[in-house]
This record gives C-alpha cells, structure tokens and sequence, in this order.
C-alpha cells in the first residue's frame, strides 16, 4: 500500500517523479523518497512526511540531477515511518537502488543469510533485503542478478530497480502488487496507478503477477519468470487528468461526493438498452443462474458495507439467500462453499490483499466469482470468472464515496437482471423497477442539494467524543457505511447499531446530549426505530434523523433533520448515504483534520 514511479527518458527524472508520487499520495504519505542515476552514480533523497516535504529538500526535484530514476511514497508496514526506513533503500556498494510496494514474508529468514555474509542493513524494512540480493548475484548481468534476486522472494511485490552502471536502464517486477507500465515516446514511465502517468502518456501496459519488464527511454521488453520474452499488450487509459484532480473543490473527497449522480448514471446508462438491462460481461444462463442456493458476497470495509446494504435488494427479487462476509474472515473460515455458490467480490481498487485471497480461496472450492470493480485491469478484475466495471472514474481520496454509490448501483442492476432471468418479474414489475433505477442520478442530485443546512449541523455536531448511528433493515446497513465515514475521517467514534438492538446492552452508553443519527428511510419500519428515537431521547440524547422530506412524523420527533428525496425502498440505501458522507466531510472540516488523507489509512490496502 504505498505507491511506487519510475522514469527513463530525456528530461530531468526528479521533478516527473515527485508529481507522480504526489499523484499516489493517497496509497500511503508517511515518508518518501527518490533515486536517480547519472554519471555512474545513484544520488538519493529521502524524507518523513509527505511530498511536499520532498520537494522542498530538494528544490523540486532540481537539486538531483538524472534522467532515469525511481520514486516511492511510504506506508510503514515494517519499521516505523522515518527517514532511514523510507525507500528507496540503496546496495552496500552503492549500484543499485530499488521502490517496493507489497511485502516480503520471508525477510527475517533472508536478512539472517545476507547478514552472515557480510550485509549490512540500514534500515529495518522488509524491503531492504531485495537490494542486497540483487548486489550478491550481480555478476555483470542486471537483468539476470533482478531475476535471481526476485526468484528468492516470497509474499507481494512490485519492485522498481535502478543500476549506477546502466543510467538508462530500469527493470520492474510485478507479484501480486499492482505496477502498469506508461508508454512514451522517447520516454518511458511505470507506476503503481494510472493516476500517475495519465498527465504523459495514455498507453498502458499492465503487468501480470510473474512478469518483469526492462524500461529505457526507447524501449520496453516484458519477460515471463524464466526469462522468455512476453509479447507486450498496450491497453488506452481512458481516465482524463482532469477526473484526476480536483477540479476546484477543496478536497478530493467533496468533488467525489459531488460526482455521484454523473458516475452513478456513468455505470448504469451503457447496461440499459431498449428497455432491458444488459450486463455483456456476464455470461451466464438462465440454467446456470438457477443452479445457484447461495449468494455469498465478499469486500473489506465499504465495499463490504455495500454488500449489507444491497443483500435485501438481492434477497427479496431473486429469492436467493445472500449471506454477507469480510473478506479477511472468510479467507481463513474455511468456508461452506462449492459450485452452487456465487460469489460476489466488491473492489473500488481491485487491489485489496484480503478480497483477493477470499475470492481465490472460494473459487478454489468451486464457487464462479463475479467481481464489481472500479479499476480496470486490477488483481481482482483479472481473476475473477466476469467482472462488472463502476464506471465511476478514479478515486483519489481515501474515504470512498462514488466506490461505495456506483458498487451499489452494479449490485441493483445485478439484482433486477437475476430476477428478471429467473422468472421472478413480471414485465410491469421489471419496467417499474428499471425506470426507478433510472431516476437514481437525479434523486442523488437532489440528495446532495436538499440539505444546505449541513456545514452548521456539523458545527452543532462536531464537538463530539461519540456518535451512535442508528436504523433497521437497509437503514441499518447505511449506518455502518455512514459510522464509518464520520470516524475515519472526523477521527469521532461513531457506532452504528441495529436500533433494535439499543435496549440489549448500548443504551447504557446514552447520556445528555450524546449524538444519535437516526436513519428512518425503510417506511415498512420507521413506526419502530421511532420508539427507539424516543427512548434515547428520553434519556437525554440529541436525535439527528434522515428521513423522506415529508415524513412530518419524525420531524416532531428529533432535534434536528436531514432529507432525502422519496425512493423506491430497496435503492433507498444509494440515496441516503448522500447527505451522510456530507456530514462526514463537514464535521472533519471543522474538525480541521486532514480530509483526503485520513491519519493512519491509505487507499489501497495491498497488504495483509
Ligand atoms: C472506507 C474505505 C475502505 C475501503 C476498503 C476496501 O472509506 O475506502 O473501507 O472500502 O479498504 O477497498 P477496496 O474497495 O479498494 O477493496
């Protein structure tokens, strides 16, 4: 999870380098540093903190000296975020310099021999081992000593390398750990994200797990694992630069939260045709569909809650149980899983460590992986059986918002396309249904101005140790997402609970003034999250509700209101979460914390 650039070409390395690290700050942003070779020389500068810190050690990348270089922006796995432990991490003898994202597992192991043999360490990274297994089987060959090295690795990697004695020359490994390679013309770039090269170059070759590539200024060659060239794939990234930057809003996260109705409407319109939704990446019967008895859908934090959120949408049109599972647990539960299980795999990054390793482990047992994934090209869009893209552009900040809506979105589609195949939908019923899911843009829109209110909330609000979030069926599963983004961004403790729950144990925990949000959008159930609002309230909470802009009843009921506009009630969660990860936003505003780059957090959790 930290993000790692390279670059070999005619112009001055650092300066390309630190735009690309500050493009990939999001992966990680406790230190960083740069290597560049020239003159038979690797000069290096590294730093704790963020790029900007860089950039000013180094005058903007001017004080280095170099066209070939190697750029990594940190989030400490091993050893703690300082200098010395900041890549990229230098051989005893000076040759050669590598960036890695991932992890060694068998570093201890590796660090004992090359100590016995006389290496020194400098730092106390993982990484740190590969440099100097490169410098112990350089006999003359890069290449081959690259090879070698990387032969004796185990756990994720991708690495970038550099060699004093070749200033033209980097060489790249990918093992589970994403690295795409940028295609210029007389220039040449890798990075661990299109983010960093859409400003360069629109020609990606994206590396498989086992691949290493050789870059120069005017060349690019892949190699499988033994050596043997691979002929090379040049893929277009579609994503402009400006979807990569901010556009004129002060965070990331706001202008994210902003485009959900054109990305949710982006991931829906090329899938509904002619009155039907069309999903060409899912190949699969109507038999094949009815031999499934189990839904199980996987994801690690949002992605996850997204999951929770669409289970009743799923569960009531296809009539299929859907059970709902982290995937860190999953891959170690040794699961009830076989070919009648579908799995549903959630990714905004398709990178994420713990996803993989579930989707692999059910797909060892039988079950077809079908994966919803914002990244084109990623671990999880590769192996999965069919993958549905969220076509909702790239997301920079690390708190999810458009991941979380357009997942969503994916998941209703699928949910309406099974039912429909199944037979469990009349054409009313599946015309009605496909014309709510098409107002879905416009009633986020209207979600996202109904409540100008919310920057003075959030000053009422923000002052806070804690927050409960509460609701039942899909409100409940909005709570989870809408706790989640208030703690990780606000660093406010927030619970959500399912309000049925509150008498059990956490009521104990009310007191005058603690915040309660209560969510009321499930119409069938708000009479009963309405006694749950009174009882907190009498014992002294102050009461938040979201709830449909005319529903008077709750509004005599809580202290304060958020709205949303009336929707169909399975979809209700994409809607509501709106004016939530809004709250979210402005409380950590006032909170003055670091919104795009929460403490602690990054945005692709590519390690264990
Ligand atoms: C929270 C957030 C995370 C991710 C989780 C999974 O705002 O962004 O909880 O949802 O790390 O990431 P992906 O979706 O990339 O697998």
């Amino acid at each position: 999870m930290c993000g790692i650039v390279g670059y070999t070409g005619a112009q001055q390395a650092s300066p390309l380098l630190l735009e690309g690290l500050k493009k990939l700050e999001y992966r990680g942003y406790d230190s960083a540093g740069i290597a560049v070779v020239k003159d038979g020389k690797i000069s290096l500068s590294k730093v704790t903190g963020r790029i900007a810190n860089l950039s000013e050690k180094t005058d903007g990348g001017r004080l280095l000296p170099g066209c070939t270089g190697i750029g990594h922006t940190r989030w400490a796995t091993h050893g703690a975020p300082t200098d010395t432990n900041a890549h990229p991490h230098v051989s005893n003898d000076g040759r050669f310099a590598v960036v890695h994202n991932g992890i060694i597992e068998n570093y201890l192991e590796l660090r004992e021999e090359l100590t016995e043999k006389g290496y020194r360490f400098s730092s106390e990274t993982d990484t740190e081992v590969i440099v100097h297994l490169v410098e112990m089987y350089y006999a003359g060959d890069f290449r081959q000593a690259v090879m070698k090295a990387s032969a004796r690795l185990e756990g994720s990697y991708a690495l970038g390398i550099v060699c004093a004695d070749e200033p033209d020359r980097i060489l790249v490994v990918r093992e589970a750990s994403p690295l795409i390679l940028g295609v210029g013309v007389g220039e040449n770039f890798f990075a661990s994200d299109v983010t960093a090269l859409v400003a360069y170059t629109r020609n990606a070759i994206y590396l498989e797990d086992g691949q290493f590539a050789e870059l120069t200024p005017h060349s690019i060659q892949v190699f499988d694992c033994t050596g043997n060239p691979v002929p090379k794939k040049i893929s277009r990234i579609t994503w402009d630069i400006q979807a990569a930057e901010k556009g004129g809003y002060e965070h990331f996260m706001l202008k994210e939260i902003m485009e959900q109705p054109r990305a949710v409407k982006a991931t829906m319109a090329p899938r509904l045709k002619d009155g039907e939704i069309v999903l060409d990446d899912l190949q699969i019967s109507a038999a094949d569909l009815k031999k499934i008895n189990k839904i199980v859908i996987t994801a690690c934090g949002s992605a996850y809650y997204a999951g929770c959120a669409a289970k009743y949408a799923i569960e009531k049109l296809c009539r299929i149980p859907v059970q709902t599972e982290l995937a860190s647990e999953l891959r170690y539960a040794d699961p009830l899983i076989d070919e009648r299980t579908l799995l549903i795999v959630l990714s905004q990054s398709g990178e994420t460590a713990d996803t993989i390793a579930a989707m692999r482990e059910c797909q060892r047992r039988g079950a077809r992986a079908l994966a919803i994934v914002n990244v084109v090209g990623s671990t999880i869009a590769k192996g999965a059986d069919w993958c549905l893209y969220t076509w909702a552009g790239p997301e920079i900040a690390v708190a999810t918002t458009k991941g979380y809506t357009t997942q969503l979105t994916v998941l209703f589609l699928f949910a309406i396309f099974t039912a429909r195949k199944l037979g469990n939908l009349d054409e009313t019923e599946y015309a009605r249904l496909l014309g709510e899911l098409k107002g879905l843009p416009k009633l986020l829109q209207q979600a996202l101005d109904m409540n100008p209110g919310l920057p003075n909330l959030a000053k009422k609000y923000h002052n806070n140790h804690s927050m409960f979030f509460i609701g039942r069926n899909t409100d409940y599963a909005v709570a989870l997402e809408g706790a989640l983004k208030m703690k990780e961004i606000s660093y406010i403790h927030a619970e959500s609970y399912a309000a049925g729950e509150l008498k059990h144990g956490t009521i104990a925990l009310i007191h005058e003034g603690q915040p309660v949000i209560a969510l009321c959008c499930n119409e069938a159930i708000t009479e009963k999250t309405m006694s749950n609002i009174v009882e907190v309230k009498a014992r002294g909470a102050e009461v938040l509700a979201v709830a449909f802009r005319d529903n008077q009843k709750i509004l005599s009921l809580a202290d304060d209101m958020i709205y949303i506009p009336r929707v169909e009630q399975i979809f209700s969660p994409v809607v509501e979460i709106v004016p939530l990860q809004l709250l979210a936003y402005y409380v950590a505003r006032e909170n003055g914390c670091d919104i795009d780059k929460p403490k602690n957090l990054a945005k692709s959790v590519t390690v264990e």
